[in-house]
């Protein structure tokens, strides 16, 4: 396998920040908003940012680095390897639950994600994906995905987008909540994709994300089946924010093109 080295080692460094986050625990956390109240970051997400960079600069010093919290470098390109890192995807609940997070990381060659992991922390649960050779949870193969119908279906969607929004006629996710079995919103993106993964939700909606919360995710979904794209139905570009949608193959046209318009 052509990144097994590579897999060692983020897996071994996705292990050791971990092991970092649960010790943060015992500490006061030093919690700051960013761009608005609700946006927060806290000394833990940038210590587990600057662990990771400060490692995968000493030990792949060819390798690019785009982090949410800033310390990577700035990207405008996918040559070479990249690695998307979201230090803790789900902050909020980090914060106010101490679980419902992950760290996020895909590694990209050249655009393509080769590898992907999603690691839930507080349940010692790893989520890893080699491009062509199947996903994990921890040592377990996860089956590829069967096909499913809207009317079974359940669905990850934040109420935010369902509420009358600027992006997103809601008539069509209102129609959606009454045609599904039901929704959830659990706060970190990365879950939701390893969610979608592991069949425990079909799909996950969203109007606004960025490339370190689905990067590793999208890796380990498509192993399984699943289909990535965002609103209109386009590749995904791993550059800026987009609109976004996994879905089981079988529910994902039907999502876009009888249920979500977007203004
Ligand atoms: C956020 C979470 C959340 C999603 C937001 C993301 P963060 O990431 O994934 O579920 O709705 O759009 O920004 O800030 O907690 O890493
Ligand atoms: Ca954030
Ligand atoms: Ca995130
Ligand atoms: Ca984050």
């Amino acid at each position: 396998m052509e990144h097994q080295m590579l897999d060692y080692y983020a897996k071994d460094l996705i292990k050791k920040a971990g092991i970092k986050i649960r010790h943060s625990f015992s500490s006061e956390l030093a919690i700051e908003s960013k761009s608005d109240a609700n946006d927060l970051v806290t000394n833990i997400d940038k210590e587990i940012e600057q662990y990771f960079i400060h490692h995968i600069r000493k030990d792949y010093p060819g390798h690019l680095i785009l982090g949410e919290e800033g310390f990577g470098d700035n990207i405008s390109a996918l040559d070479g390897y990249v690695w998307m890192l979201d230090p803790i995807d789900g902050t909020m609940n980090f914060i106010h639950q101490q679980r419902n997070f992950a760290i996020s990381l895909g590694i990209y060659k050249d655009g393509v994600g080769v590898l992907g992991y999603i690691y839930d922390v507080i349940h010692n649960e790893l989520y890893s994906a080699q491009k062509g050779h199947g996903a994990y949870l921890n040592d377990e193969p996860i089956p590829v995905l069967e096909s499913t119908t809207i009317s079974e279906a359940i669905i990850g969607l934040s109420p935010n987008w369902i509420i009358p929004n600027r992006r997103i006629d809601n008539e069509g996710l209102i129609k959606l909540v009454q045609d599904v079995r039901g929704i959830r919103s659990y706060g970190s993106a990365a879950l939701e994709l390893a969610y979608v993964a592991t069949g425990r939700i079909d799909a996950y909606i969203s109007l606004r994300l960025s490339p370190w919360d689905i990067a590793g995710g999208v890796v380990i979904a498509q192993e399984v089946g699943a289909v990535a794209t965002n609103l209109n139905g386009q590749p995904l570009k791993f550059l800026e924010q987009d609109t976004f949608l996994v879905a089981r193959k079988s529910i994902h046209e039907t999502l876009l093109s009888n249920y979500i318009s977007l203004k």
